[in-house]
């Protein structure tokens, strides 16, 4: 099929690549004139593992290009919106321009239609619950043939090749308009037909509900995360251990034990605007109440930071002057995405408090460096700790779960160990000498 994907971002980048990948001819339009050329030259501008591969075999094959040209897109049979919808500047709700720019370039640039072969318009971008609707009403009256349908987008950054071609679930929001909205189905039935034939299962409903499934499920996701991190308080204030609790309440089927991991909390680009985005269109439908535990389920993820920094203060008396190596900045590991990383907010309050950095990542060294110069951004984790006061592990990344605390023991000034993702043995670090403190792990062994 002729495809287009407009925004090529994240989401939309991987999203061309994999419908590439999938046999499809795929035009990716973005006005963002860098990015646009990396893509086109096979370059991937973020990390994301697998990507890259993708991204190189769908340009060289020529199925796969990218433009800023909107003229370019005329010809598609469906186009996929995949443009951002961030929070809004000192506001809940999210910001739809994108998205309304998106919808008006597709009607400009869409051909006539003369022989009345419809076009497919498919929202994959997380969009307050009633936009579907709203975007319908303006294709209609384009005069052009168009359908639409909301496909929403469940990829996580750092797997986001293998969710996009072995989904969970794919899901289709049509219109009540039975026959228009099985045009639309057929055609994303085409698109998705290897998804499907490999057993992707499919869930088709009405508009509101698949919106309502994308926000309803990172709303969980978040839901799931604070509890646990609410459980880590508990536990500090009791002597417990949050890790064991979740190991035990995780062995239970109805629970699980995904998604239990007590630590300086969630991030990135989508859990937290997300809930805030819910919560504001919950208001604006007259039903925040339904949603007012997502207030608080934001105030805890909120409070994970105040921990991290508290705890730093204490382990090593005061922070003023003080040197801390900070192990991971990105809101998770295998991304280089900076966007809400807990992380990077726990440096920025160190350093506002007077603690000297030093930050390693494995992938966001450069865009910590445009994004605050002052930062040193040494190469490895040894140069990092060399002198530090503590060592914060804040990202999860392999490497720093692996690090062996005997090899550093020697090139710190203080053994202080600060785990804010629980992801260290506690005892192997005491018995190298270190003083080890989690999150939710009771005192310090
Ligand atoms: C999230 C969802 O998981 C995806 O399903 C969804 O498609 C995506 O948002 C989106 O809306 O586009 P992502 O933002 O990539 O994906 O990250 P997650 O893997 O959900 O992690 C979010 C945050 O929660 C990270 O900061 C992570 O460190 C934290 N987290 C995760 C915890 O603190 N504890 C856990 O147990 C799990």
């Amino acid at each position: 099929m002729r495809i287009s994907v407009i925004g090529c971002g994240y989401l939309g980048a991987v999203h061309a690549a994999c419908m590439a990948e999938l046999g499809h001819e795929v035009i990716g339009l973005d006005v963002d004139e860098r990015k646009v050329a990396d893509l086109a030259a096979g370059v991937a501008p973020f990390h994301e593992p697998r990507f890259p591969e993708l991204l190189a075999r769908g340009v060289e094959s020529g199925r796969l290009t990218f433009t800023t040209d909107p003229s370019l897109i005329a010809d598609a049979q469906i186009h996929f919106i995949g443009v951002g919808t961030p929070q809004q500047q000192g506001r809940l709700g999210a910001d739809m321009s994108y998205v309304d720019q998106a919808i008006a370039t597709i009607i400009e640039h869409t051909a006539a239609g003369e022989d009345g072969v419809p076009v497919l318009v498919a929202g994959k971008s997380t969009v307050p619950v009633g936009t579907a609707q709203r975007l319908a009403d303006r294709l209609d009256v384009s005069g052009k043939p168009f359908l639409l349908a909301w496909n929403p987008e469940f990829l996580r950054e750092g797997y986001a090749v293998k969710d996009t071609l072995h989904p969970d679930r794919i899901v289709y929001g049509l219109s009540d308009d039975v026959a228009r909205g099985e045009q639309a189905k057929l055609l994303l039935d085409e698109c998705y037909a290897k998804l499907l034939a490999e057993g992707a299962p499919l869930v088709v409903s009405n508009y509101p509900t698949a919106e309502l499934v994308k926000v309803a499920a990172n709303s969980f996701l978040a839901t799931k995360i604070s509890f646990i991190n609410a459980m880590a308080e508990l536990c500090d204030a009791t002597g417990g251990d949050v890790t064991r609790l979740a190991e035990a309440i995780g062995y239970d089927d109805r629970i699980g034990p995904k998604f239990l991991q007590a630590g300086i909390g969630f991030g990135g680009g989508c859990l937290p605007k997300d809930i805030r985005a819910f919560m504001a269109r919950a208001g604006e439908l007259g039903v925040d109440e339904a949603l007012t535990f997502l207030r608080e389920v934001d105030a805890i993820n909120l409070r994970r930071r105040d921990r991290a920094v508290a705890l730093a203060e204490e382990a090593i008396c005061g922070l003023e002057g003080k040197r801390i190596a900070v192990l991971g900045i990105t809101f998770k590991p295998d991304t280089d995405d900076l966007r809400d990383s807990p992380a990077l907010d726990i440096a920025n309050r160190l350093w506002d408090r007077g603690a000297r950095l030093a930050i390693v990542d494995p992938a966001a060294a450069p865009r910590l460096n445009e994004r605050r110069p002052e930062f040193e951004t040494p190469a490895t984790v040894e140069e990092a700790v060399a002198g530090a006061d503590a060592v914060m592990v804040l990202t999860p990344w392999k490497e720093f779960v692996d690090l062996d605390p005997e090899s550093i023991r020697g090139l710190v000034n203080q053994p202080v160990i600060i785990d804010g993702r629980n992801v260290l043995d506690p005892r192997r670090w005491h018995d190298a000498g270190w003083r080890y403190f989690g999150m939710g792990r009771g005192v310090s062994v």
